[in-house]
């Protein structure tokens, strides 16, 4: 199977907390056009800690919240109140301080194990069209969700739209995530990157290299959102 042919915006601030700002006036700006196109916005959530701060500026933003209809790229493995949970992350930042219906925020049962958690989320997956907005992390080697490298990313158009992953290197082992061909659908896909250690993976991406992240290739692009110390030349 060929690698996908992304195309990829390369966006770039001096720190983590401008790259956030602007990351969540993107996502602001485009959930109204969303609404005012369609009635609804439709975003997957990333998982980690880069998405913190846009979480936390989401929380204190004017939104038009009953619109909104938010699902997650990635779970990993563990009971729901595990502060290593990414839906507890986003809950605690942002999620439990808006009104979006709690019927509009789609988690993935990972408490399930992988096999029943990707079951269920398939089910849940089958009535959503095109994601309007995907936000994706980036891992040093190149992750994204829980697609890592030497597994399989379901990059085939025939790929299932989530994937059972029983053996992350990056703990917890068990985790589900939605396959690169499903994070693909979508109108918009941004990945928010920070911290030094993802030096070698951007630079590796930039080169062509095949990995995890650029196998998502919606056909509008992706827009990267990145620490300029990333783009540095090797010192
Ligand atoms: C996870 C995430 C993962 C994350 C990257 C970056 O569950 O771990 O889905 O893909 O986005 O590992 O993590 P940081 O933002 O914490 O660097």
């Amino acid at each position: 199977m060929p690698h996908p042919v992304q195309t990829c915006r390369w966006h770039t601030y001096p720190t983590p907390g401008e790259l956030s700002q602007a990351a969540t006036q993107n996502i602001l700006r485009s959930a109204q056009q969303a609404i005012d196109r369609n009635g609804r916005f439709s975003i997957v959530l990333a998982g980690g800690n880069s998405p913190r701060q846009v979480y936390q500026l989401l929380r204190t933003s004017n939104a038009d919240w009953l619109h909104w209809h938010v699902y997650f790229g990635d779970e990993r493995c563990l009971p729901p109140q595990d502060t290593e949970r990414n839906s507890r992350m986003a809950n605690e930042a942002w999620l439990d301080h808006v009104a979006i219906p709690r019927s509009q925020i789609h988690l993935i049962p990972s408490e399930l194990g992988p096999q029943q958690a990707t079951e269920a989320y398939t089910k849940t997956l089958e009535t959503v069209g095109e994601f309007d907005m995907v936000l994706l992390g980036l891992g040093e080697d190149g992750h994204t969700a829980s697609l890592f490298p030497g597994h399989d990313w379901g990059i085939e158009q025939s790929a299932p739209p989530v994937l059972a992953v029983f053996d992350s290197p990056k703990p917890p082992p068990d985790r589900v995530s939605l396959s690169a061909t499903r994070l693909s659908q979508a109108h918009e896909v941004v990945f928010l990157v920070t911290g030094m250690g993802k030096k070698q993976a951007i630079t590796e991406w930039r080169s062509g290299k095949a990995i995890p992240a650029s196998a998502i290739a919606p056909a509008s692009g992706v827009d990267v959102y990145l620490e300029a110390l990333l783009l540095d030349p090797p010192g």
